[in-house]
């Protein structure tokens, strides 16, 4: 999609089709045609939707007009952003992947926007909702329907009123098409089926994303992840016909401190059938979304990438199926684990906090790490917790917190806090090691977390159960059914205030 600002009053534009934001002023203020052009025959066509109750500024109701007079535009496209004193980035963000994913179905493939006035944020955050929101709402996963038609957005233009700053929100508009492109590569990875997108696979996808953004990128396989001692990622592999991969992605930009380095670790199962103790076939084809998490992180170096803020940070992505075989580890085996512990198996379908407590390790032992972050969609108990609206959100260390919340504020995601209390350590005792993989029913994301907590020693972590958040249920106005790129933007967000603290 091309992507372009230009400074002008949004009335002399031509263009296809013309987004206009229309706030609820809540005073039956009649004045949304003003925002365009004071010629009457255009405020009398948008004065008549508005007195009909067609446009009320309702959050994501739309109106379009044809042709209206004293407007170069072909169409004009009012969009409801809901109440005005409340109408926030993450409202227009929302607005203009309405708009979009509206004009797409109706085969228009040029989109201007206009950013509204009168706002409480400021010109250039506009501009990066407005291109995050289209970008996000552009992305289709239907991409192997052999009668598939790409009906992919072809131009999108943001209008800013004369006297803006131009220097300001061309800026704002290359680091938002960064990191909504992020966070649709990473969602292309999410979409990606089993068969697809085996472990091999996704290590050449990272390895071409990483030539291409002038990454470091090392793939470990088999051979070393034994030689590593990688027991209780090697437990999750071993069933499995297709060789895992450990990928390693390095960001190191000259001029960086030595300290913090940043370690974004995600767990990649590209299929979880559950291993010996099998999941349920139904549903069982929606996890091949059990990578999203690697994905997430992939995403998120490919913007850092290409954001170049001034901080080290490295990612590790563990990548595996987790299989039933004749080779798959079972219930009541003990792995010993990367770090020296032992982990007896409880149940073979909690494979992904044993992929990352060996990825844990290798980043803080083998990369350096100070600070370490995971995203994994690791519990259905946090689905049932939390449902589809916030990921879980997990940290040892409350400044650690304060900090990825300021992230997600920033990139206007989801997540709640849940405990990491010493109580629930209890939960996972073993008779016979020195920890289970399962702590059993009760409170399922909490003691998931735990074990996790057990591989990151002293260093400052925080984990995302991505779980409910990575796949989009429903389709909603502004985003299509299928993967979400969940936590690519706040890991983007929250890799850079590193480097803006210094
Ligand atoms: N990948 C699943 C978790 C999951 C469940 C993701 C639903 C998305 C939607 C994970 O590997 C898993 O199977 N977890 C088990 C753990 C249990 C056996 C302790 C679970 O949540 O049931
Ligand atoms: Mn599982
Ligand atoms: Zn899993």
């Amino acid at each position: 999609m091309k992507i372009d600002l230009v400074i002008k009053n949004a009335a002399d534009l031509e263009t296809e089709c013309l987004v206009i934001p229309v706030v609820d002023k809540g005073d039956k203020d009649k004045s949304v045609g003003s925002l365009l052009t004071q010629e009457k025959t255009f405020q009398d066509a948008a004065g008549e939707l508005l007195s009909s109750g067609e446009l009320s500024g309702k959050p994501l109701e739309l109106a379009m007009l044809y042709r209206p007079t004293g407007v170069k535009a072909k169409r004009v496209l009012f969009v409801g952003g809901g109440k005005e004193g409340k109408f926030n980035p993450n409202d227009l963000r929302k607005l203009a992947g309405a708009a979009a994913r509206n004009v797409k179905s109706k085969n228009i493939r040029h989109l201007a926007i206009a950013l509204p006035s009168g706002v409480h944020f400021h010109a250039d955050n506009g501009v990066r909702a407005a291109v995050i929101g289209v970008l996000i709402a552009d992305y289709d996963p239907d991409i192997y329907k052999s009668d598939r038609k790409d009906q992919s957005l072809e131009s999108l233009t943001i209008i800013a009123p004369p006297g803006s700053d131009e220097k300001l929100l061309r800026s704002a508009l290359d680091e938002a098409r960064i990191i909504g492109e992020g966070q649709n590569f990473a969602r292309e990875l999410v979409n990606e089926p089993g068969n697809r997108l085996t472990p091999t696979i996704l290590a050449d996808r990272a390895r071409k994303m990483a030539a291409e953004n002038g990454l470091e990128c090392e793939v470990l396989g088999p051979d070393e992840i034994k030689a590593l001692k990688m027991g209780a990622f090697w437990s999750v592999a071993q069933g499995s016909d297709e060789p895992p991969a450990l990928i390693v992605l390095k960001y190191s930009p000259a001029g960086a401190p030595a300290n913090p380095i940043v370690g974004l670790v995600g767990k990649a199962i590209t299929f979880d059938t559950g291993g010996i103790s099998i999941k349920p076939a139904d549903g069982m084809e929606k996890m091949k979304y059990d990578m999203a998490g690697g994905a997430a992180m992939l995403g998120a170096m490919r913007a850092i990438a290409q954001l170049k803020p001034k901080v080290k940070v490295n990612a590790v992505i563990c990548a595996s199926e987790n299989m039933p075989s004749g080779k798959a580890q079972k219930p009541g085996d003990v792995q010993i684990a990367m770090s020296g512990k032992s982990i007896e198996i409880i149940n073979t379908d909690a494979e992904g906090r044993l992929v990352l407590a060996d990825g844990l390790t290798y980043a803080r032992t083998k990369l350096g790490c100070t600070h370490l972050v995971d995203a994994a969609t690791l519990t259905g108990a946090c689905v049932v917790a939390l449902g589809m609206v916030n990921a879980g959100i997990f940290a040892n260390d409350d400044a650690m917190y304060e900090r990825f919340q300021k992230a997600l504020h920033q990139a206007g995601e989801k997540m709640w806090r849940l405990p990491l209390d010493d109580e629930y350590r209890d939960l996972i005792k073993s008779g016979i090691a020195d920890i289970v993989n399962s702590g059993g029913r009760y409170g399922g994301a909490v003691t998931a977390a735990m074990f996790l907590k057990e591989f990151v020693e002293d260093k400052p972590w925080i984990h995302l159960d991505i779980a409910g958040t990575a796949w989009v249920e429903e389709a909603k106005p502004f985003i299509a059914k299928g993967p979400s790129g969940i936590a690519v933007r706040s890991l983007i967000e929250f890799v850079r205030s590193f480097a803006n603290q210094n």
